[in-house]
């Protein structure tokens, strides 16, 4: 049976070793053809030395890169540098062949060109990198919350409310869309839909994890979720992977402390497992980055009001496309000064005026702030958005009416402040934002296996 070539590389020398794989390059004189031949197991490939003694040596010579080969021979010690072993060819079989007009040769392609032939790039040596380290943090966060007894929930793609009340959302119907809609009073009426109701995707499994956690003190959710919104930026996509912790009997201060934890552990895990991965990153995508990774392993974030942040944005020497005062919003702009200028590594910016976040934040004892918190960290700017919830069901149904919204869909959502509820507070991490931080990637369209993006729902 064969190996995975990340094991047949660490082997000593022996005979009846079998490989398969793609070729990466293929080069041939009359005396010898020398392959790469790589698995998807780890960065590197195994070479592969093949005599004109084969039988089908001609056949072997012409096999061009993208070629899959199931290769069986003796490991030797490698003279080349570089590696250790290689694989002297006794039997190659060609499983698969390439057509001449293969798209991912042996050279450097863009990003952008790689992003039209995503069913090919996974075998390119970058995405190759991206999607090992994009399974391993995945495992690390599943791991990361079990050893902490977290029960992963898994919340409903499609649902009945807006978690965000930012009406954001992809509509799920059965519709005809090709024939008259039935309405009611002018409106579509979507009694008569699939479910009896207006649905969409979720933008956020929140509102039932919280559910959950009045029940099992600390749950996560991680799944997708889906936004409409128009934002072509290369850290949008219409369709992202969201984990999303929630705590009961935690408040602000608690939820960044897990926050912080939660983000050192992960990144720890994704070094020590993804070395090789890692330092492909280092090389060739951001000089330096296991080093700024292993900083904020060992440092503390900082913490900022919004109001601090304000007054430090207002201060600051550089000019803003945004103005900035109290009461906007942060754009992604005033978000890199404050983590990349003002304070040089990941920074909580917490107690945001309570009209520009969601509705279902604790209002603050000045009434005008709520404590959310946002981790902002350099090159990327928000991955994690919390909030302490609003526990409080009087004030939480003003909430509902101070944004404009229907209290109707949230009815559930209200009783649990009614029975038993407690102090409780969560957040959600984007997980592409998190694994462009951790590769250095700088396009969220390059750490996503297919993206969906405006405009683009392509493969
Ligand atoms: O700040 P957001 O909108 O928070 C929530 O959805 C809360 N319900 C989370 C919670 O408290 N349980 O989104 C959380 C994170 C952001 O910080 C960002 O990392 C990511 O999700 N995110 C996106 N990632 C990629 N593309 C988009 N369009 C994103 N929108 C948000
Ligand atoms: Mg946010």
């Amino acid at each position: 049976m064969a190996r995975y070539i990340k094991e047949i590389l660490t082997l000593e020398p022996q005979d009846g070793v079998v490989a398969e794989g793609w070729l990466r390059t293929a080069r041939s004189g009359k005396n010898v053809a020398f392959m790469e031949v790589n698995d998807g197991s780890c960065p590197a490939s195994l070479q592969v030395v093949v005599e004109p003694s084969l039988s089908n040596f001609a056949e072997v010579a012409k096999a061009g890169v993208g070629t899959a080969v199931r290769v069986t021979g003796e490991l030797v010690p490698s003279p080349a540098k570089g590696q250790q072993v290689e694989l002297k060819a006794s039997a190659v079989e060609i499983v698969g062949t390439v057509d001449t007009d293969y798209a991912l040769q042996k050279k450097r392609h863009s990003f952008e060109f790689l992003r039209t032939i995503a069913h090919l790039r996974p075998r390119a040596r970058t995405f190759g990198s991206v999607f090992r380290v994009r399974h391993a943090l995945q495992a690390a966060i599943h791991n990361f919350f079990d050893q902490r007894g977290f029960i992963q929930v898994h919340t409903p793609i499609i649902t009945g409310s807006d978690c965000e009340g930012a009406g954001e959302m992809f509509r799920v119907t059965h519709f005809d869309l090709n024939a008259p809609i039935p309405k009611k009073d002018d409106h579509a009426d979507f009694e008569r839909d699939f479910f009896g109701t207006e649905t969409s995707l979720t933008v956020s499994g929140q509102l039932e994890a919280e559910v959950f956690a009045l029940a099992f003190k600390n749950v996560y959710t991680f799944g997708p979720t889906f936004r409409a919104e128009n934002s072509n930026t290369s850290r949008h996509a219409s369709e992202f992977w969201m984990i999303e912790p929630e705590m009961a009997f935690c408040d602000l201060s608690g939820n960044m402390a897990v926050a912080e934890d939660f983000i050192r552990g992960i990144v720890q895990n994704v070094l020590d497992r993804c070395a090789d991965d890692m330092a492909f990153f280092d090389q060739w995508i951001e000089r330096g980055l296991t080093e700024k990774l292993e900083k904020i392993i060992n440092a503390p974030f900082e913490v900022l009001t919004y109001t601090e942040a304000v007054a430090q944005l207002e201060k600051a020497p550089q000019r803003f496309e945004f103005p900035v005062h109290w009461g906007v919003d942060l754009q992604s702009e005033h978000e890199r000064y404050l983590t990349e200028e003002l304070i040089g590594r990941p920074c909580f910016v917490i107690n945001y005026p309570r009209d520009i976040k969601a509705f279902y934040m604790r209002v603050n004892d000045d009434l005008k702030t709520v404590a959310a918190m946002d981790l902002l960290v350099p090159g990327v700017g928000e991955i994690i958005g919390g909030s302490q919830r609003e526990e409080r069901g009087d004030v939480l149904k003003e909430q509902i009416g101070r944004f404009g919204l229907d209290a109707a869909p949230y009815w559930w959502y209200l009783d649990l402040r009614r029975y038993g509820g407690v102090p409780h507070a969560g957040f959600g991490l984007g997980f592409e934002r998190m694994l462009m931080y951790i590769t250095g990637m700088q396009n969220i369209r390059d750490v996503i296996p297919f993206a969906r993006t405006p405009g683009n729902a392509d493969f």
